[in-house]
């Protein structure tokens, strides 16, 4: 039987994947919320109308479709994505898939999966990344839904999904929510490696009195070497762009507050609730929660006028430093894989996840390919920090993330996550820590009990009054 396409949501994301479906030789049915976004979206597409049938409504296209349908969704997380369930479901029949191909939450996701599993209906929640060009030209995607459904659906996937040396950048990872955990940790890893770079680019501004377009050469020479990523280049590239209207660098006109969907902070939230250290990823949300609150962080610099000043380290111990914190908080993201793997019985193929993040999505790195090579070999505890080719590099990378935190913190220049990448690997090095005197404290006040190193566990202290 032919399966047949309909894509609801004709924003920036669903038209540019449309497009690309197109491309790719499919017929696509579409609608949109509103039905002129619908009429502008086929005024923009030429030479690719014939392969589209348009709708007035998602009602109406779901109606009309030919069976079996799958209906893809690219319509923002939460109450859009309830909406369009609910409208699509009465006119769905047994063996019709629903993809979300927003970024939901996966809790969403596996609720959903659940309700329209037990109707008959199939459910994939499928996390795209790479921004309306990658959309448009291949993103990467991770899957989440039961096998039999992705196999239904996968030519189409393959067909528009990014390729990394001819392998397509997109597989089902688990059932259900799996998919779009995946794209919530790649996204919070996007959070971690953003907060980094931008951390590296105000030591080399306020440290070191660099220009915009000087630091731009710098990241534009690093994304020739171990640091080559996608993030790397698009940072030389911004910091290069001058203002079209007053002629200075743009990002000296571009205000310092940054916002955030929310799929960074839910990283940080599922780490949490599982019981996993993402410090990195959970500084990069906080440093974007202080940036939003610029009004204040005028008033704390007019009371403290805090000193900021110059900082004596090269660019070949940034880029080192960059490349030590960007291994540790990948190491992070994917503990957290681990973990939720476990806790929901997925059992996540951790380097088919690195290999998918190769090409097409926003953390495409040539450590990603390095990353996916440590996991088929299976690090120590299965920690990335502890795989050989990581510990060669950070051994070489350490000291220089040890110089740049240290000269950075010394003179007042907030590196947060740079620091929090360098506490959590001294924490997960020390095989003797300090929670002896955490256990005896909860002991003291609290009769918790502690373990002692010569045996069993549920000991008390002698606590004095
Ligand atoms: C991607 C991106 C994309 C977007 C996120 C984060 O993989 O293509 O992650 O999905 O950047 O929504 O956006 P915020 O920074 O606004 O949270």
């Amino acid at each position: 039987t032919t399966v047949h396409f309909g894509l609801y949501g004709l924003g920036t994301m669903g038209s540019a994947l449309a497009q690309n479906i197109a491309e790719k030789g499919f017929h696509l049915h579409v609608s949109s919320l509103h039905a002129e976004d619908t009429d502008r979206f086929l005024s923009k597409s030429d030479g690719l109308n014939e392969s589209f049938t348009p709708h007035r409504s998602l009602t109406g296209m779901t109606k009309t479709m030919p069976g079996p349908r799958v209906i893809i969704l690219l319509v923002p997380a939460g109450d859009a994505v309830e909406d369009s369930i609910a409208e699509a479901r009465p006119h769905m029949r047994p063996g019709d898939v629903i993809i979300d191909a927003g970024n939901a939450n996966f809790h969403d996701t596996r609720r959903h999966a659940l309700a329209l599993e037990a109707m008959g209906l199939a459910y994939l929640g499928m996390g795209v990344s790479g921004g309306e060009e990658g959309a448009r030209t291949g993103p990467a995607m991770m899957v989440g839904g039961t096998q039999s459904v992705w196999d239904g659906v996968r030519p189409l996937v393959e067909a528009i999904a990014a390729k990394y040396e001819g392998v397509p950048c997109v597989d089902r990872v688990g059932p259900d929510g799996a998919g779009h955990l995946v794209k919530t940790v790649h996204n919070g890893i996007e959070y971690a490696d953003m907060q980094l770079i931008a951390e590296t680019y105000g030591v080399m501004r306020d440290g070191l009195g660099m220009m915009p377009a000087a630091i731009g050469d710098v990241f534009g020479a690093w994304n020739k070497g171990p640091l080559q990523s996608y993030l790397v280049e698009i940072t030389g590239a911004v910091l290069n762009t001058d203002d079209p209207t007053t002629g200075k660098p743009l990002v000296e006109m571009i205000l310092d507050r940054a916002g955030q969907k929310g799929t960074g902070r839910w990283t940080a939230i599922e780490a949490l609730q599982l019981g996993v250290s993402v410090s990195t990823i959970e500084a990069a949300v906080s440093a974007r929660v202080w940036s939003a609150a610029k009004p204040v962080r005028q008033t704390g610099e007019a009371i403290f006028s805090p000193l900021r000043e110059s900082v004596e380290l090269g660019t070949d111990q940034l880029e080192q430093a960059l490349l030590a914190a960007r291994i540790i908080s990948h190491s992070q993201g994917f503990d957290l894989l681990v973990a939720a793997s476990r806790a929901y019985d997925w059992s996540l193929d951790l380097a088919r996840c690195a290999e998918i993040w190769r090409a097409g999505c926003i953390i495409r790195s040539a450590l990603l390919n390095d990353i996916a090579a440590a996991f088929r070999a299976g690090p120590p505890d299965d920690v990335l920090c502890f795989a050989p080719s990581m510990v060669t590099r950070l051994q070489e990378a350490l000291p220089a993330l040890r110089a740049v935190v240290g000269a950075a913190t010394s003179a007042g220049h907030p590196v947060p996550a740079l620091s929090a990448a360098l506490s959590w690997f001294d924490g997960m090095t020390q095989g003797s820590g300090t929670a002896d005197l955490i256990q005896g404290q909860r002991d003291f006040f609290g009769r918790h009990g502690f373990e002692r190193f010569d045996g069993g566990a549920g000991h008390h202290g002698p606590w004095a009054d």
